[in-house]
């Protein structure tokens, strides 16, 4: 895995090339993507046959969401056969053909790595429920209850407890973070464990680039299984207290990582959630368990908790722009980053960050798409965010899919809110949001298929958001974001955008700003606001930006409402 060499950036820090952080990533969520057989739901095949317009844009790897065979309780999140590939996406000979197909094109592919847990109906929890003398009995957490209660008072991260009864035992019970026919894996068993690197390295073995680890900071559980004060009016305490980055934790991360990924010349991104920034080294650092995690930190800005959506908050562009700071800062100290704006679990960016609606359009996508684009670290691209797609409005909760949503419901009702109220909860926030269908075009279903119900309503706006009308649109959102992998990844730039270090400018609190600092320096601009704002005067070649010009006034230059730009400095004026 240490196939980079070092080298000395202008800000004196030691850069160590690697080519997983000259990648761009697009993010594939398959069910939404492209369906080519016309049943409803996207596939492989849907996604080999759209590799040209990846290729367009200009990614050079893909993260496809998982694909393994599963009862799609949670959408693949929950897997039966880690080996299999689920029959609705496909057969294991598309997915050959789709890595072949796009190694043509120079994009490499990860898969999403889901080993928390396993779908209910995986043969090892079949047999473990079945027999209780099996081997496969502790792969999973069995405990017994307490005076006719569950074993504590956790809550799931979808809520209920993290206890489901076994149907044939009395006073029996067991495990799951996440959903009930989501069972969690016992990682304490070393048996479990091996079976699941070998897993790993049959995969990596096929010629994949690596994973993205699913939840990986929820492997280890207290061991006393205690109860914590509630902090819900359900009387249920977050699993997140005693079951996610706890310690022992390490011990399991390094294990992982020694017998699968740092074996291969394979990326390795964790979704981590809950680590500490001083903790990030033992993560991301020399050694570290992954290449890169995901920093959650200002993606949930908007709540207060990233998985109770009525806890919402009234945050401001500072506060965006402290947090990304502090993320970028603490980073860069110990290694690599992995941006984001969108996910299969977050809402439309456009939606979530321009508060205003009336820039919820070209100019707030092009505004997003600068902001994080440059920020030092690999950029992940989610599908449908490079044209612009928004949140959609439900008028109803049985419109949604979204195992998170169908809880967020009643527990906000619980928490007291109207269910006018509940659902405007679940309307911005609902993970549904990002997993609507692809807007290729304008026609029936905006060409996701030949016309079958897809399997979750369109957003409907694809008459004005699609694919088609922007790939040769030299003003649309894909062409801007075309620009900006151009900019960072092909032009003179290309080693200062991609290695230099990340520097943040003082700016007026609507502004964020920063530098990326190598044998060039590139400034980056953004105005988070609707009003015009002036700034210091902007000197050097505008590399890119979302108007047409920018307006000078004596020594400031005056940024419009939502404008970004991308500054190339003059040696003089550094
Ligand atoms: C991760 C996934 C999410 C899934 C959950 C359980 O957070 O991104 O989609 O529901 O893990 O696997």
């Amino acid at each position: 895995m240490e196939n980079g060499i070092k080298e000395r950036n202008s800000n004196g820090l030691m850069e160590k090339r690697n080519w997983w952080k000259e990648d761009v990533v697009y993010q594939i969520y398959p069910k939404s993507f492209y369906d080519s057989d016309n049943d409803g739901g996207g596939d492989i095949k849907g996604v080999t046959q759209k590799l040209p317009y990846l290729e367009e844009l200009g990614i050079t790897l893909l993260w496809i969401c998982p694909i393994f065979t599963s009862p799609m309780v949670d959408n693949g999140y929950d897997i039966s056969d880690y080996q299999g590939i689920q029959p609705e996406f496909g057969s294991m000979a598309d997915f050959e053909e789709l890595l072949e197909e796009a190694k043509k094109r120079n994009i490499s592919i990860i898969l999403d790595l889901v080993v928390n847990h396993s779908s209910d109906e995986h043969g090892w929890f079949k047999q473990a429920l079945r027999d209780s003398e099996s081997k496969y009995r502790d792969y999973y957490i069995f405990k017994e209850g307490k005076d006719g209660n569950p074993p504590n008072n956790w809550r799931s991260i979808f809520g209920g407890s993290v206890w489901e009864q076994v149907p044939a035992e009395d006073n029996l019970y067991y495990f799951h973070t996440f959903d009930k026919r989501q069972p969690d894996l016992n990682w304490e068993n070393s048996a479990l464990r091996e079976e699941i690197y070998a897993m790993i390295n049959w995969w990596l073995e096929k010629g994949i680039a690596g994973f993205r680890i699913d939840s990986i900071t929820f492997i280890k559980k207290d061991q006393d299984y205690g109860d914590v004060p509630a902090d819900g009016a359900d009387g249920l305490a977050s699993v997140k207290h005693k079951g996610r980055n706890r310690p022992g934790i390490a011990d399991f991360l390094a294990e992982l990582n020694q017998k699968t990924f740092n074996k291969y010349p394979c990326v390795s991104v964790g979704e981590a959630p809950g680590v500490t920034y001083d903790e990030y080294d033992k993560y991301i650092g020399e050694g570290g368990y992954f290449n890169m995690i995901f920093d959650f930190h200002y993606a949930d800005i908007d709540v207060e908790n990233g998985s109770e959506w009525f806890r919402k908050t009234d945050w401001k562009p500072k506060q965006l722009k402290e947090l990304i700071f502090e993320s970028q800062n603490a980073i860069q100290k110990v290694g690599w980053g992995a941006n984001f704006l969108e996910n299969h679990d977050q809402p439309r960016s456009i939606s979530k960050y321009i508060r205003d609606a009336a820039y919820q359009n070209e100019i707030g996508a092009k505004a997003l798409g600068t902001l994080f684009f440059f920020l030092r670290g690999t950029p992940y691209i989610y599908q449908g965010q490079e044209i612009g797609m928004k949140n959609f409005k439900r008028d109803t909760i049985t419109d949604f899919n979204d195992v998170s949503s169908l809880d967020n419901y009643p527990r906000a009702m619980l928490e007291g809110f109207t269910a006018e109220e509940s659902l405007a909860f679940v309307n911005q926030r609902s993970r549904d949001n990002g997993r609507t269908p692809f807007q290729w075009d304008a026609t029936k279903n905006a060409g996701f298929n030949e016309g079958t119900e897809p399997w979750l309503k369109l957003v409907g706006d694809h008459e004005e958001v699609n694919a088609a009308d922007q790939v040769n649109d030299p003003d649309s959102i894909f062409s801007f974001y075309k620009e900006m992998i151009q900019i960072r990844n092909h032009s003179p730039f290309k080693d200062t955008l991609i290695y230099g270090a990340f520097r943040p400018l003082e700016t007026p609190d609507d502004v964020i700003g920063y530098g990326r600092i190598g044998d060039e320096v590139i400034q980056i601009l953004v105005n988070m606001s609707n009003k015009e704002t002036a700034v210091e005067k902007v000197s050097g070649a505008i590399l890119l930006n979302n108007y047409e010009t920018i307006e000078q006034s004596g020594t400031q230059s005056l940024l419009k409402p939502y404008q970004a730009i991308v500054i190339r400095k003059d040696e003089e004026n550094v």
